[in-house]
């Protein structure tokens, strides 16, 4: 053997023993958990093949607590590029297997190499979480490390798609790297999110709680928010971010990839000229509006558990993907509260970092009164939506279904909000507020005056009938221009899609500034 060939020989041979992490004993320990490895994970998610890994041979520097004894080739991170549906995206899964994939300096590096390298090349970055938190041996090193990624996680945001996947523990100020970033998947059952876990909760509140209830994935995905998916299994996940990616943009200087689709722009939806109950009160399904009016009826819907008084999702019209916000009237009749403007916010400012066009639907009642609400600080995240649908440059396309009361009606994207195109159906009530609210409000006097209840309801509902005449229709904001057509509702794709590519073209900009100042 020539000494080239031995060296070759000896890089295959250090790459296998690379390519086992922390060795077959914890590699089958991790599979006995039902988790997959680090590089499990990226064959799957990766298209076959196409994995360039970098960073192989890098090795921790840590000489603490014997840690000099063992430098595992690629320490506790898998590093490098590939392609999902032959496009470009940068990938870290931390290796549990390799000191509980715990984050040390080298790690950081390596974790940072792909960041920079994913702003620098416009493409989206993915990291697979599984890991311990900060490497205890090595101290404010690894803390350091910890401050290098979020640093790139705060600038990279808005540059290109952050995606973090949690397929294992995640805790302590770990947490602030998925926070910062765009989506968060978790996967129920084997992963969890939590700044202290259930041991110093006991101890500081004396709670007993379980991992899975302080910090699984149906918690953070139903309760919390921080999780947008929470995934059956990994498999599962790694499929939840695929199909995310579908829809997105590699960077913000780009738009989404269009498809071809078979479904007809000009297709009718009759059912949708049904769809509104006689009765206000009556609920009906928005995801059927939803699913009428988009390509194959396909919605791929975010934070889905979450405040679902609110919808929000990425679906293609025409082949072209779109952000749908929608107001749910069986959930909370719709109205909006802390969680769903908060939900809602997030994602049309992500549309709009992104160059995803936006279209609205709206049936809103106003905001949730109460204390609760209030105490909570529902202005300033009801303020939160507003700001976002404000700010947003994309194209936005609204169509108003039944309600749009008072402030609610101004927050979901209407014409003085830079709204682009608005449309209403014939059943649209855009008005300060309900009826039987306002003539409370304004007859109040009048009605408490009558002593006979016949006549004090003759009174009470003659005016109601008078304020519905007025405001319970489109017509008067249409008159004015604030809704540019009133259409059929069974027509709602066609105009929506012939609106969207109208406004292919658009450019708008915000005042020069150095950032906003969103209301937190
Ligand atoms: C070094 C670690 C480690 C860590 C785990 N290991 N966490 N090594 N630093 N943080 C090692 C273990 O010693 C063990 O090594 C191997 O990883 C697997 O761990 P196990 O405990 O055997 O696994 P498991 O039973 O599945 O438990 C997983 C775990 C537990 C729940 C994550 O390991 C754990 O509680 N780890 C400590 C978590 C923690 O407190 N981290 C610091 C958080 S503070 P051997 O060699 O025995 O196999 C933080 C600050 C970040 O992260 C701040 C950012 C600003």
């Amino acid at each position: 053997m020539s000494i080239q060939q031995d060296n070759i020989r000896k890089l295959v041979e250090r790459r296998s023993k690379a390519r086992l992490g922390g060795g077959q004993k914890r590699i089958d320990a991790q599979h006995a958990k039902g988790k997959l490895t680090a590089r499990e994970r990226l064959s799957l998610l990766l298209d076959e093949g196409s994995f360039e890994e970098y960073d192989m041979f890098m090795h921790h520097r840590c000489t603490n607590f014997g840690m000099d004894a063992s430098h595992p080739d690629g320490d506790g991170v898998v590093t490098g590029c590939g392609t999902i549906s032959g496009r470009l995206v940068y990938v870290y899964a931390q290796d549990f297997t390799v000191s509980g994939g715990s984050l040390s300096k080298t790690m950081s590096e390596k974790i940072c190499k792909v960041m920079d390298m994913a702003a620098r090349n416009g493409a989206p970055c993915i990291g697979l979480n599984d890991s311990g938190g900060a490497r205890i041996q090595e101290g404010i090193d690894s803390l350091a490390g910890y401050g290098e990624i979020f640093e790139r996680n705060i600038l990279y945001s808005g540059v290109v798609p952050q995606i973090s996947g949690i397929f294992g523990p995640c805790a302590g100020g770990a947490v602030y790297s998925p926070a910062l970033t765009d989506f968060t998947v978790m996967v129920k059952d084997t992963s969890y999110m939590f700044l202290t876990g259930p041991a110093v909760v006991k101890s500081v509140l004396g709670e007993d709680v379980s991992q899975e209830e302080l910090g699984g994935a149906r918690v953070h995905s139903s309760k919390s928010g921080v999780a947008d998916f929470a995934a059956e299994n990994e498999e599962d996940g790694i499929r939840i971010i695929r199909e995310l990616l579908s829809y997105l943009p590699q960077n913000n200087a780009e738009e989404a990839p269009r498809t071809a689709t078979a479904d007809p722009l000009s297709r009718v939806d009759d059912l949708l000229n049904e769809i509104i109950p006689d009765n206000p009160n009556k609920p009906y399904d928005m995801y059927r509006v939803i699913s009428g009016i988009v390509d194959d009826g396909v919605f791929f819907e975010i934070h889905k558990e979450f405040a679902k008084n609110i919808i929000v999702g990425f679906a293609r019209m025409n082949g072209r993907s779109v952000g749908i916000v929608a107001n749910q009237p069986g959930v909370l009749a719709g109205s909006l509260d802390i969680n769903a403007s908060r939900k809602g916010a997030r994602f049309v400012r992500f549309c709009d970092a992104f160059n995803i066009p936006l279209v609205t639907l709206v049936d809103v009642p106003g905001f949730l009164p109460g204390t609760q609400q209030e105490y909570g600080a529902v202005i300033t995240n009801g303020a939160k939506l507003l700001y976002a649908y404000g700010e947003a440059t994309v194209p936005k396309v609204t169509v108003t279904l039944r309600k749009a009361y008072g402030g609610a009606h101004i927050v979901m994207s209407c014409k003085q909000l830079r709204g682009d195109i608005n449309y209403a159906w014939p059943s649209a009530e855009i008005a300060v507020m309900g009826s039987a609210g306002a003539v409370n409000v304004l007859y109040a006097k009048d009605i408490n005056a009558i002593e006979d209840p016949e006549a004090k309801e003759e009174l009470r509902a003659g005016k109601k009938a008078e304020y519905e005449e007025l405001f319970s229709n489109p017509y008067q904001a249409a008159q004015k221009g604030y809704i540019d057509d009133v259409i059929e509702p069974r027509n709602t794709r066609f105009r929506v899609i012939r609106a969207l590519e109208e406004l292919s073209g658009k450019k708008q900009e915000l005042p020069a500034k150095k950032h906003d100042n969103l209301p937190l």
